[in-house]
């Protein structure tokens, strides 16, 4: 089977050049450090258009796919306009996921909308931006959605997202597909959903399920399992209400390789797996194919991204761990504090210095959890030196905070030697910008 984009560990245009530096995109890491300061994240556009390319691929025997880009995973105008041009749509959870797809010039068609909790003005500024698709999450949104269309004397195309009990061996805070999860109804509240919507809220016209079952997945069974349970639903709505389901959404999920111990299935073997089963199943309930959605993030951006760092300051603890920091940590990068994340990382001005030691790498924030990688080999580190960490272009800047009133780092798109910026570094002013003084306290 053809190995795939996310089976990396680093961006395919990974190089040591002349100088001996690591570059990506055709660009040293060091000049770029030196030029944009750091911590910065580096987004490899071919690595990104690669990925797209092979889910186009992988899936083109089934005739009916619309791929849509989990925007939480990284989301700027500037991203939103490169995976647009290789085909996909958006799969967006927030006010500020659309607006994003907006600003960015796309046909907001192309946007599907999910989240467990949508406000009244998410919806109604949904509605008025035309995105294409509701991914409806419980009986509370059915008759809110169907409020606000009726106010608009709109018709919206619904997905009734589903929780299909299927449990994936992913760090607990990612799973989603489990009986006892926040997202979804429950397949038992199907019928009553459907009811409802028949008899009172007319204004949602239902075209299909929608399940997601977790992220960072190397199963491939549980895909399977999934698009089985989504067919068999769609054949006892059939059944029970004359109601033929077009679309299905399968949700995102697919893993990626931080570390040399982690194993993700290609995309190929994922794509010809699904096709496989769908075929089966729509077969075994004589249905018609229908549309079928993908909703990948992280296997679509993580590989392609990496991040910065300029070391500063060591410590030596007697007869324990040498630690290294760096300018970032948590605040760029909240996955190791939050999901015991791992990662690989060289530097960047010394790739193929083979004289290694053991050391950890911290961050720059005030907390003991604020640990980059524990227990790395590494040439021997000095003040100045650059260290970039692969495989962080995934739900890293989508989850930078400004804890400790640090400002977010920049991000740069290279390619082809060229580097541009597609989000810039916060300001100290940016930071205060929203800060009121009351005029009391003058
Ligand atoms: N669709 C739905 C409904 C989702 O909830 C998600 C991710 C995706 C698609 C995309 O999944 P992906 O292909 O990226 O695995 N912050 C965590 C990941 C949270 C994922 C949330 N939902 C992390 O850093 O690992």
């Amino acid at each position: 089977m053809n190995k795939s984009t996310n089976q990396s560990i680093k961006p395919i245009t990974t190089k040591i050049n002349k100088e001996g530096n690591l570059e990506i995109g055709g660009c040293d890491l060091t000049e770029l450090a030196n030029k944009y300061s750091t911590p910065l994240y580096v987004i490899d556009e071919i690595t990104l258009r690669t990925i797209c390319k092979e889910y186009k691929k992988a899936f083109k025997e089934y005739e009916k796919v619309n791929m849509m880009y989990a925007s939480k995973a990284f989301m700027s105008t500037a991203i939103a306009k490169i995976i647009n041009s290789e085909g996909f749509g958006f799969d967006a959870v927030s006010g500020g996921e659309i607006y994003t797809v907006y600003k960015a010039g796309i046909d907001m068609s192309k946007v599907l909308f999910n989240g467990n909790n949508k406000s009244y003005d998410e919806l109604e500024l949904a509605l008025e931006l035309g995105v294409g698709r509701f991914s409806v999450d419980n009986f509370f949104e059915l008759a809110l959605l169907n409020e606000i269309a009726k106010n608009k004397n709109k018709k919206v195309s619904i997905l009734l997202r589903i929780t299909p009990g299927i449990e994936c061996h992913t760090h607990e805070y990612i799973q989603t597909g489990h009986l006892d999860s926040k997202f979804g109804f429950d397949l038992t509240q199907i019928p009553e959903a459907m009811e409802l919507i028949q008899e009172q809220y007319t204004n949602l016209i239902p075209r299909g399920f929608h399940a997601h079952i977790g992220s960072q997945i190397f199963e491939t069974k549980i895909y399977e399992d999934e698009v089985e349970l989504l067919i068999k639903e769609m054949a006892l709505i059939k059944d029970k209400f004359g109601i033929i389901f077009d679309e299905v959404n399968i949700g995102g999920g697919l893993g990626v390789k931080y570390t040399n111990e982690e194993y993700p299935p290609s995309v190929f073997e994922i794509g010809k797996l699904i096709i496989k089963t769908l075929n089966k199943a729509l077969k075994k309930y004589s249905l018609k194919p229908p549309v079928l959605y993908l909703e990948p993030g992280r296997s679509i951006i993580s590989t392609a991204g990496v991040t910065l760092y300029t070391v500063g300051s060591s410590k030596q603890v007697p007869h324990g761990t040498k630690y290294w920091a760096v300018d970032g940590g948590m605040a760029d990068n909240p996955r190791p504090s939050m999901y015991q994340a791992k990662y690989k990382a060289q530097v960047a001005n010394k790739p193929c210095d083979e004289n290694l030691q053991k050391v950890t790498i911290a961050g720059k924030f005030c907390e003991s959890g604020d640990i980059l990688i524990k227990d790395i080999n590494l040439p021997e580190l000095e003040e100045g030196d650059v260290l970039c960490i692969f495989n962080t272009g995934a739900y890293n800047y989508s989850m930078a905070s400004n804890y400790n009133r640090f400002q977010k780092p920049a991000a740069v798109l290279v390619n082809n030697s060229q580097s541009d910026i597609i989000i810039n570094r916060e300001t100290l002013d940016d930071l205060i910008s929203h800060d009121v003084i009351p005029n009391r306290l003058d």
